[in-house]
């Protein structure tokens, strides 16, 4: 029997198997990758555990990048109760999933011009728990750390590389938003 591949790689290859579809089954990858996170939390821990006790802020960790079929595969830091602003996702489909402590995602739909956004529900995510957007234009969400001692950690996959995206914020009560520009900066990179 060979050797068992690393956490970090089984991670990468369920995100890599179903990003070769033209439309991914993220319901059947969040599957895959919660089952992985649960079976074989205390290599996820030993594997991952440290970036919890950074305390540096709010920070991405790339995993794994592919260029055909594109994907991407990130680990998210958020300090407690860290909230990221409404913002979209250039257009890509992604996925979420909790790796430790539990999240809040408010999910909202944007009109043509972007300068109205409706929420569109919540959902609550723990350990394994799992979330997706299609590659949609007029998806946009906002994402909080429901803990107000403990960092939590996210994996995300994406159909390409997000370097830039949208975040939209309400300077009055008048309903409307403002996009601004954002680049996703990278703290560094996991290796298997
Ligand atoms: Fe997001």
């Amino acid at each position: 029997m060979g050797k068992r591949s690393s956490i970090i790689k089984t991670l990468r290859d369920i995100a890599f198997d179903y990003s070769d579809a033209p439309v991914p089954d993220l319901a059947a990858m969040g599957r895959e990758l919660g089952s992985a996170l649960h079976a074989r939390h205390d290599e996820v821990t030993q594997a991952l555990g440290a970036l919890r006790e950074r305390r540096r802020g709010f920070e991405r960790w790339m995993l794994a990048e592919r260029g055909k079929p594109a994907a991407s595969v990130l680990v998210m830091a958020w300090p407690p109760g860290y909230a990221t602003p409404v913002h979209d996702h250039g257009g890509l489909w992604g996925l979420e999933a909790t790796i430790a402590g539990a999240l809040e995602v408010e999910s909202f739909l944007k009109d043509g011009t972007a300068e109205t956004l409706r929420s569109v529900g919540r959902t609550w995510l723990g350990p394994g728990d799992a979330t997706w957007f299609e590659g949609v234009d007029d998806h946009a969400h906002r994402c909080r750390n429901l803990s107000r001692h403990d960092t939590a950690l996210t994996l995300h996959v994406y159909g390409g590389d997000l370097a830039q995206y949208l975040a939209y914020e309400q300077p009055g009560p008048s309903g409307h938003w403002i996009a601004r520009p954002r680049q996703s900066l990278i703290a560094g990179r996991l290796t298997a």
